[in-house]
């Protein structure tokens, strides 16, 4: 087993050499300053400014070989920051030579194709070089300085490519990441260079040491090539459309510093002595294509995308004191009560029981009626059940799909005449967006019923420029925090209100009942041990693991609900003129997208079923949401029909969500489409 030490471990090449394992090596890395996220491998933090201590750190860890990837890169910085730049790229890499050679530790010094003036290609190792910039120079000496101090040192001219870690992205990964956004990259069309993939470069320099190379080699592809033809090859391997990758002149950017126009090298040197040669562009791009796409075979209709950030919050709540009932469900729950502008947020294990304590602190019991949209999850009508009261629904608009307040008003006038009011009404905000708050909310102060806002789908959706949560027109609303919806504590949910004493109901409701607050109590506490049960609660508590996870993700709310909206707003413009309809926005909302909802249109030669499992069968997990509530068993039991739910019923047959989540890549949503243009299977019907 070989010990490679990566000097500059948090760099672009090293983290991207490490990614795969090696057979027969054992890595280290070495730190400095900057925290790797994520550590797969040993990490040794080396002194790099005294060479004894790091000469006897280099004997400690028993390195066979050190790659010395330590470089100050940006052109710009090195500019303006000279000092910087000649500790980074000449101070630290004699520093490095003379440790190793004084322990004979083979040393492998990556170097750049940058230090010629650009009038020539295909540069070889004798050229004589002409830094242009200070990053040059530096680079320059840096060779120099490690050739000097140890002449067995191995000296790489390289610029490569491949696949970076999430804090440091790859030119390709920033040209990748732009095309599957539907992103423009402009590229300098007369800019010459030789990249050369990260896999071809390692697997040059294990030759090269197995040979007992020493001196200069230049790893550079045989394809010589401007970096805007480089996006194009790039786009092209990729499956993506080449109108992404536009061209620039690097003479239409103001204040670069001069930079060489060709930085092109040969590879004559090395195929010479290793008897071998470079694959192709093409081959290499192969590589890294295979890394890249861990394809999904399956798409389904929604995910959680969780971090590296969100991990390392979890990992923290598990080390520190409290895994549950600590400090972190209540940072969880300001921070939403804050983003919503509600006064109180209670966070529960589901919107489930949250939507169950809602009913509770409400008072439903016997004898009460709860009404909601028979379009929903079953959760948004059990919550009454489990308090022993009645249920009904409302029929929905044929527009937004969400509860009717048309249908609502038409059916408490009714109500009223039979003297039976519901006593809660549970508007859903299906796929996120929002109810028509305000007519409700004016039909409660007529027909005095309470209202929970079953928001579950539709954290970071807004209401008339107001967050939806924030229970302006709402006793309590309620989120949930599965894992397809917009943020997630892999289960988990969240009350609002801003009324104390609904509140106070809440924190009773979700913890058995009890209160540990003096004022709430029926006499003076026996002591500081002292609490009460006042009500007949459950235990629906979240733990501070989940909260820390929901913490994280609150992060990255507007980045999700952002990518939601773009998804959606590409559907819309892709699917405008096809067989289905797109789903409608009432213009008083703006909805987080947790679903994307299309309807088959009525002439289509499609059955729905046909639409349906054609998705299903390409590998594309579309759903129905949902089954109309009262058309369950369960509820058939109760006595429900499809009567008077007309269109409940038409839109039942007719929906269909298709994927979105904020991964949805532009290739996949294409895939998507296309089925609906061409379902799998039907065009062989004609
Ligand atoms: C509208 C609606 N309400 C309530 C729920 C229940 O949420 P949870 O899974 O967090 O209990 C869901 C879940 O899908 C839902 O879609």
């Amino acid at each position: 087993m070989k010990t490679i030490v990566f000097t500059g471990g948090s760099s672009l090449l090293a983290q991207s050499w490490i990614n795969k394992k090696d057979p027969g090596v054992n890595f280290i890395i070495g730190i400095h300053k900057r925290q790797l996220n994520e550590i797969k491998h040993e990490t040794f933090e080396f002194n790099y400014e005294n060479i004894k201590e790091l000469k006897s750190q280099l004997y400690k860890v028993k390195a066979d070989v050190v790659i010395n990837c330590i470089g100050l890169t940006n052109i710009e910085e090195c500019e303006e920051n000279f000092e910087l730049a000649f500790n980074t790229n000449v101070t630290i890499s004699r520093n490095i030579a003379k440790a190793c050679q004084s322990i004979k530790i083979k040393l492998v010094h990556i170097s750049t194709d940058h230090l010629f003036d650009g009038n020539s290609a295909f540069n070889h190792e004798e050229k004589l070089k002409v830094p242009l910039n200070n990053y040059a120079k530096t680079k320059s000496e840096g060779e120099d300085t490690v050739i000097k101090n140890y002449p067995e040192a191995l000296i790489i001219r390289t610029n490569f490519f491949g696949l970076g870690p999430s804090y440091k992205p790859s030119f390709s990964d920033k040209i990748l990441n732009n095309l599957e956004k539907g992103k423009i990259s402009k590229l300098f069309n007369d800019v010459y260079y030789t990249p050369v993939s990260v896999e071809t470069l390692k697997s040059k320099v294990y030759q090269l040491l197995g040979k007992k190379a020493k001196g200069i080699y230049n790893i550079c592809s045989n394809e010589r090539l401007t970096k805007y033809e480089f996006g194009l090859l790039l786009a092209k391997s990729f499956g993506y459309s080449e109108e992404f990758i536009k061209p620039i002149s690097i003479n239409e950017i103001n204040n670069l510093t001069k930079r060489p126009k060709d930085m092109s090298l040969s590879n004559h040197k090395l195929s010479a002595f290793l008897c071998n040669s470079i694959p192709s562009l093409d081959e290499q791009l192969k590589g890294i294509k295979s890394k890249k796409t861990k394809k999904r075979t399956v798409i389904p209709y929604g995910r959680q995308d969780i971090n590296k950030k969100d991990i390392k919050s979890v990992v923290n709540i598990l080390q520190s004191d409290y895994v549950t009932q600590g400090p972190t469900i209540l940072r969880f729950e300001k921070r939403i009560a804050d983003y919503c502008g509600a006064k109180y947020a209670h966070a529960c294990n589901s919107a489930t029981s949250a939507l169950h304590i809602a009913c509770l602190s409400l008072g439903v019991s016997k004898g009460d009626l709860v009404w909601t949209s028979p379009i929903s999850f079953v959760a948004s009508s059990n919550c009454a059940l489990y308090c022993n009261a009645d249920v009904d629904f409302v029929d929905i608009d044929p527009i937004t799909y969400n509860m009717s307040h048309i249908a609502l008003e038409k059916k408490l006038i009714e109500a009223k005449l039979k003297g039976r009011l519901p006593k809660v009404v549970i508007p859903v905000h299906l796929s996120g967006q929002s109810c028509e708050m305000d007519k409700i909310h004016a039909l409660s102060k007529i027909y005095n019923f309470k209202i929970i806002e079953d928001a579950s789908h539709s954290i970071g959706s807004s209401y008339k420029g107001k967050p939806v949560g924030n229970c302006e027109y709402s006793d309590i609303a309620v989120f949930s925090f599965h894992p397809v919806k917009i943020i997630t504590t892999c289960e988990g949910g969240m009350c609002l209100t801003n009324d104390s004493e609904l509140s106070k109901l809440l924190a009773r409701y979700r913890s058995h009942g009890i209160t540990r607050q003096a004022s709430e109590m029926s006499k003076t506490p026996d002591g500081p041990w002292y609490y009460e049960q006042l009500n007949l609660g459950l235990n629906y508590r979240m733990n501070d693991v989940q909260a820390a996870l929901g913490l994280s993700q609150m992060d990255r709310l507007n980045d999700f609900v952002e990518k939601r909206r773009k998804i959606a707003k590409r559907y819309d413009e892709l699917l405008v003129n096809s067989i289905v309809q797109i789903p409608k926005q009432h213009p008083d909302t703006n909805s987080s997208w947790h679903l994307y909802i299309i309807r088959l249109k009525k002439n289509s030669n499609l059955s729905h079923r046909q639409l349906f499992e054609s998705f299903r069968s390409a590998g594309v997990q579309v759903n129905i949401h949902y089954i109309p509530i009262y058309r369950q068993p369960y509820y058939k039991r109760l006595g429900f029909s499809e009567k008077g739910f007309d269109e409940s019923e038409k839109y039942y047959k007719e929906a269909i969500s298709i994927p979105i989540f904020p991964e949805l890549s532009l290739e996949e949503q294409k895939k998507v489409v296309d089925l609906i243009e061409q379902p799998v299977g039907f065009q062989n019907l004609f």
